[in-house]
């Protein structure tokens, strides 16, 4: 750790104080199996609602229960109410996993970055104005709950998001660098917005590519469960975990109420620099 905020930096790139140094060495060696389902996101971009449609088709074809909490988690982190770090306990899970990670293609296992068999790649892509704002509403929280530190104001936030300076770094980065991927057939890209837009075609999509056959009802049913209103209301009634602390507003376009004129200008510019020819469209509506 090197700042009074606990935060630590490994090759250029800041991480939460879960995110050891050693669980970072480990995933060099960390090995994915032949049917492991592996959910990429930056933070805040979607990684918990894509879980939940995730369990719930496995669930709706058999694969797995989708009840049990043993798959929540990222793969990076070591959570303090358990004996392991997530990577080590991951080992004895029983297969399919469905495994999280905010890392990018650098940090990642080879597996991920590079999947061979019948591993299955899900990234999902956020808009960097709306993720930004969740992001800060969460690190708020988080401050307030467990380090009782002192809270960043939005534009201290903002400012260190727009330069990569915040924890797992540099967003544009983050995406980009799997966004290389898109043409492998292991990788599925979707979009939060779009998710926003049309649940049941997500659903479908990701089904199809998990290559599970659900019929429309299924489909539907699996939606209606995972929007955000159902999802949270769901999760109110269980036990605290990570996923209730980051049910907060589930919209598109929230960061309208926060961002300044300039602030939007600033970002604006950053995505036109940053993705100018990448041929990857955000969506900010
Ligand atoms: S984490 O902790 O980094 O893994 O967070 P992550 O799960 O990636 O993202 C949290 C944001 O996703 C929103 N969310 C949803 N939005 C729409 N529909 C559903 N069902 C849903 N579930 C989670 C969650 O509310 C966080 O966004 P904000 O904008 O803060 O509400």
């Amino acid at each position: 750790m090197d700042d009074d905020d606990f935060t630590h930096v490994v090759k250029g790139i800041r991480y939460p104080p879960y995110v050891t140094k050693d669980n970072l060495e480990a995933m060099a060696n960390f090995r994915l199996r032949a049917d492991d389902i592996v959910i990429v996101a930056f933070p805040k971009a979607g990684t918990n609602w894509m879980l939940e449609i995730v369990n719930k088709i496995l669930s709706a074809c058999g694969r797995t229960d989708a009840s049990s909490d043993d798959m929540v988690g990222k793969l990076e982190f070591s959570y303090p109410h358990e004996p392991r770090p997530r990577h080590v306990m991951l080992q004895t899970c029983a297969s399919p996993r469905v495994i999280l990670t905010h890392l990018t293609p650098h940090t990642a296992p080879p597996g991920i970055s590079q999947p061979k068999d019948n591993v299955k790649v899900l990234v999902v892509m956020r808009n960097p104005k709306d993720t930004a704002v969740s992001y800060f509403h969460f690190e708020q929280k988080r401050r307030a709950y467990f380090e009782r530190k002192p809270i960043p104001s939005w534009d201290e936030f903002f400012q260190l998001f727009l330069a990569g300076k915040h924890t797992f770094g540099c967003y544009f980065d983050h995406v980009l660098g799997w966004w290389q991927r898109r043409d492998d057939p292991h990788f599925l890209f979707l979009k939060y917005e779009d998710m926003k837009k049309d649940l049941p075609n997500a659903v479908r999509s990701v089904a199809t590519f998990l290559k599970v056959k659900l019929d429309d009802a299924s489909i539907e049913a699996i939606a209606h469960a995972c929007t955000f209103s159902n999802m949270k209301a769901a999760l109110d009634k269980s036990r605290y975990d990570d996923r209730t602390f980051n049910a907060r507003k589930g919209l598109v376009g929230d960061w309208k109420t926060i961002f300044t004129d300039e602030q939007s200008k600033s970002l604006d510019l950053k995505c036109k620099t940053k993705l100018e020819g990448a041929g990857l469209i955000l969506d900010f509506e």
